[in-house]
């Protein structure tokens, strides 16, 4: 069979992708422009052909075409949403993964890479202090992870309680991640709790109890977590999490910490304090591709009492159930998936080939680089910094911009190969944001951005 046969062709296809891989990690990556479909049509035509177009062709066309119309989120000024900015030995790494096929769903099926994957894990467990038998899995992204704790917390109150209560709820705020709300409205059909976050839109365990206090006792009844964000996704903000945590604890309630972006904080001394509590959830994660230095994607599903995660997540079946033995670390187990690709093991390959140190310093670099640029921010006329950043994001007017202003600047910056920076929403009005991830973006770089909005 062609397809499964390594021929001369295959071989010379090989060494270019290898060659094409390893100039993309040496090289600084330009920012790149998205097209329109018909746009990217007239360029490639038709790719997916009876008799296939050779892998020189494709190649070609993802070098020349389809490659530069995808945005580098590894450039040093792209600060939009959460940026990537993935080590090398990461990235090079996932390439041995890629070839290597590895199955990471079972220990049966992948026991040194579950192993490696666990070390990384528990690096993240140790600086969350949460205790020794605490563990999980790497899932797809923080949505995933979310979601799987979520469950886990659902199924854990049904096991503890017996019965179902009218309706299940859990305690937000104005600030909580989108994928929390989906998961608990469309996927679980749970009701959420909207706690009023306070001037910087952050839950204290005192608004928690006062908004509970103040719930109809069959709404309370149904309240089973309450979700405390390390690190908000717009502001960078950290909950109150050891208020929120003792309230749970009064409550018997799940607390899941969701840091998918701000939990890296922990490696970094400057900020480790705004975390106090973490070391109660029962469940946390972290989003290796964010603030991590993993490419996409992985995030790291903690829990304190693994068996509760794998009460609600391990499938039965006839044909698995031989093979899955319970006394096995299975990752398929922890979280809502089976087949999985080990994708912890970059980040795991980067951590071990760098030390952990040299994460603490990428972290905290961003961290000074994000205070300079506040600094510069409030010295300039034509800017307002609109929330005193707790992480790396950076919240900012224009001074007399309209949205229309922030949708032209940040095209032009764009189409100027110069950054991708895009309007956000701060209480009702639009403005901007920088988010902080990439220990390569400089100060100067922040500068020169903030000189094209004069
Ligand atoms: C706080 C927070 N939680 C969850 C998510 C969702 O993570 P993912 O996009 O990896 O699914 C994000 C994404 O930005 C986030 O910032």
């Amino acid at each position: 069979m062609r397809v499964h046969s390594y021929t001369a062709e295959d071989d010379r296809v090989a060494r270019a992708i290898a060659e094409y891989c390893l100039a993309r990690l040496s090289m600084d990556v330009p920012l790149d422009q998205t097209l329109t479909p018909q746009e990217l049509l007239a360029q490639t035509g038709q790719t997916v052909l009876p008799e296939g177009l050779g892998g020189d062709e494709a190649l070609r066309l993802w070098a020349e075409v389809l490659g530069p119309a995808c945005l580098s989120v590894d450039h040093q000024r792209y600060l939009s949403f959460i940026p990537n900015a993935p080590t090398k030995a990461a990235c090079y790494f996932d390439m041995l993964v890629a070839a290597s096929n590895v199955y990471g769903g079972s220990w049966l099926e992948g026991s040194g890479a579950v192993h490696a994957e666990n070390q990384a894990l528990r690096w993240i467990a140790d600086l969350a202090g949460m205790p020794a038998e605490a563990g999980g899995t790497f899932v797809q992204g923080g949505t995933i992870g979310n979601l799987s704790a979520l469950v886990a917390a659902r199924e854990a109150a049904l096991a503890r309680r017996g019965t179902r209560p009218l309706r299940w709820a859990v305690c937000v705020t104005g600030e909580t991640h989108s994928s929390v709300k989906h998961a608990l409205r469309v996927v679980m059909d749970a009701d959420v709790v909207e706690v009023p976050g306070d001037a910087r839109g952050r839950m204290t365990g005192s608004a928690l109890r006062s908004t509970v206090e103040a719930l109809d006792e069959t709404v309370r009844d149904g309240i089973f977590a309450v979700v405390a964000t390390a690190g908000s996704t717009n502001l960078g903000i950290v909950d109150d999490i050891a208020g929120i945590g003792e309230v749970a604890r009064e409550h018997h309630w799940w607390l899941h910490v969701d840091g998918a972006y701000g939990g890296a904080g922990l490696a970094a001394e400057s900020v480790r304090g705004l975390f106090a509590g973490v070391e109660l959830a029962d469940s946390f994660i972290v989003d290796p591709h964010k603030w991590l230095f993993a490419p996409f994607d992985a995030c790291a599903l903690l829990y304190r009492e693994p068996a509760l995660g794998r009460a609600a997540h391990t499938q039965h079946a006839d044909y698995l159930d031989p093979v899955t033995v319970e006394s096995d670390w299975n990752p398929s187990d922890f979280a809502i998936q089976l087949t999985r690709r080990a994708r912890g093991l970059p980040f795991w390959f980067s951590l071990a080939a760098y030390g952990t140190d040299a994460y603490r310093d990428a972290v905290e670099q961003t961290l000074i680089v994000t205070r300079a640029t506040a600094d510069l921010i409030k010295r300039s006329d034509h800017l307002r910094l609109l929330v005193e950043p707790d992480l790396s994001v950076l919240v900012l007017e224009r001074i007399g911009w309209t949205p229309a202003d922030y949708d032209a600047w940040s095209a032009k910056l764009l189409a100027d190969q110069i950054a991708f920076v895009t309007p956000t929403k701060h209480n009702g009005q639009v403005c901007t944001r920088f988010a902080i991830v990439n220990p390569r973006t400089t100060v100067a770089d922040l500068e020169m951005i903030i000189d094209s909005m004069r």
